[in-house]
């Protein structure tokens, strides 16, 4: 298997895809995926239809240890699959798509884009990662991904905004801050749900606030048909910006869905092209908590 960036609508191969590392997965491991929720290797063989499924080793965890302490545990009690995987009841397969929008830079659009590809990715999912940004942040963070991590799929959907495939699990469209109204309104008629990253700013919240209320406006959002999650980025716990952000979160009229705390490690991740999710360790393990609820609703809405 392989990893792929398109350009355009063409795959152009560069790399291995991790699918073949399942063969190597010891029997008495079990793998977790962000979820929390185990992950035999047959297991999820048999669910990719027939296909080996993306297994990093880095997350398996030898069974004699038990699970990690910090995972919500009705998490760890949730049914077995890749969850959040929609399906019309024909049993064809849909892509969940998952715009990642705000009108202010450096709110964390792309932060949060490619370490919720990451996560997602890891937990066995095919993800495709597009990237709507002149800035081309996030395609060039996939160039410098390296071939042995979970495999994320890219497009460059700059001039023209393409549509996601089926075939795809979850598409993540990274957005600029320079969206206009017309292009907000076309990209919504077709993405299940909308992630909006504030930063902690007096600035940042008014400016974001309008953003949401232009979303309001359009009808399928209103009518709660595309859920809006709010997720204030760069936090600093017990700082005055951190409590003007916390009352700004609940004014919104939109769930807040996670709370991410400001930290060098995703400074140090996106320069290797990975995501928190896909390094193992005692030091990401808080930040992982943080993104709970975001992988929550970026599976079911
Ligand atoms: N939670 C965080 N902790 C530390 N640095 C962050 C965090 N989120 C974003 N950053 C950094 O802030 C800058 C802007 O983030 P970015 O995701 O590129 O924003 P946007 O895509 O909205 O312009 C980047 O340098 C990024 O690494
Ligand atoms: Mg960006």
């Amino acid at each position: 298997m392989r990893r792929s960036v398109f350009h355009g609508t063409r795959p152009i191969p560069v790399g291995r895809r991790a699918g073949s590392l399942v063969e190597d997965c010891e029997p008495e491991t079990i793998v977790l995926g962000p979820s929390g929720r185990e992950c035999r290797p047959s297991l999820r063989r048999k669910r990719k239809r027939g296909k080996a499924a993306p297994v990093i080793p880095n997350v398996a965890v030898p069974m004699r240890e038990g699970l990690p302490q910090n995972l919500p545990t009705e998490r760890l009690n949730a049914p077995r699959g890749r969850c959040g995987r929609t399906a019309r009841p024909s049993g064809e397969r849909m892509t969940t798509t998952i715009l990642v929008a705000t009108v202010k830079g450096g709110s964390g659009k792309t932060t949060i884009s490619t370490n919720l590809a990451a996560a997602l990715a890891q937990d066995g999912g095919r993800v495709l990662l597009a990237d709507l940004d002149r800035q081309r942040s996030s395609t060039e963070w996939l160039g410098r991904r390296p071939s042995d991590a979970a495999a994320i799929e890219g497009v460059e959907w700059m001039r023209e905004i393409g549509r996601p495939a089926p075939e795809i699990d979850f598409t993540i469209l990274d957005a600029p801050a320079a969206l206009k109204t017309k292009q907000i309104e076309e990209i919504v008629t077709f993405v299940d749900r909308i992630i909006v990253p504030v930063a902690p700013s007096a600035i940042d919240e008014a400016a974001t606030l309008r953003f949401i209320r232009k979303l309001d406006d359009i009808r399928s959002v209103a009518k709660g048909k595309k859920p809006v999650g709010v997720v204030g980025n760069r936090v600093r716990t017990g700082t005055r910006s951190a409590q003007r952000l916390a009352e700004f979160l609940g004014q919104t009229g939109h769930p807040s869905i996670a709370r991410i705390r400001d930290s060098q490690a995703y400074l140090d991740v996106v320069d290797a092209g990975l995501g928190i999710f896909d390094q193992p360790g005692s030091r990401y393990a808080p930040l992982k908590e943080d993104w709970w609820p975001l992988l929550e609703f970026a599976r079911v809405g």
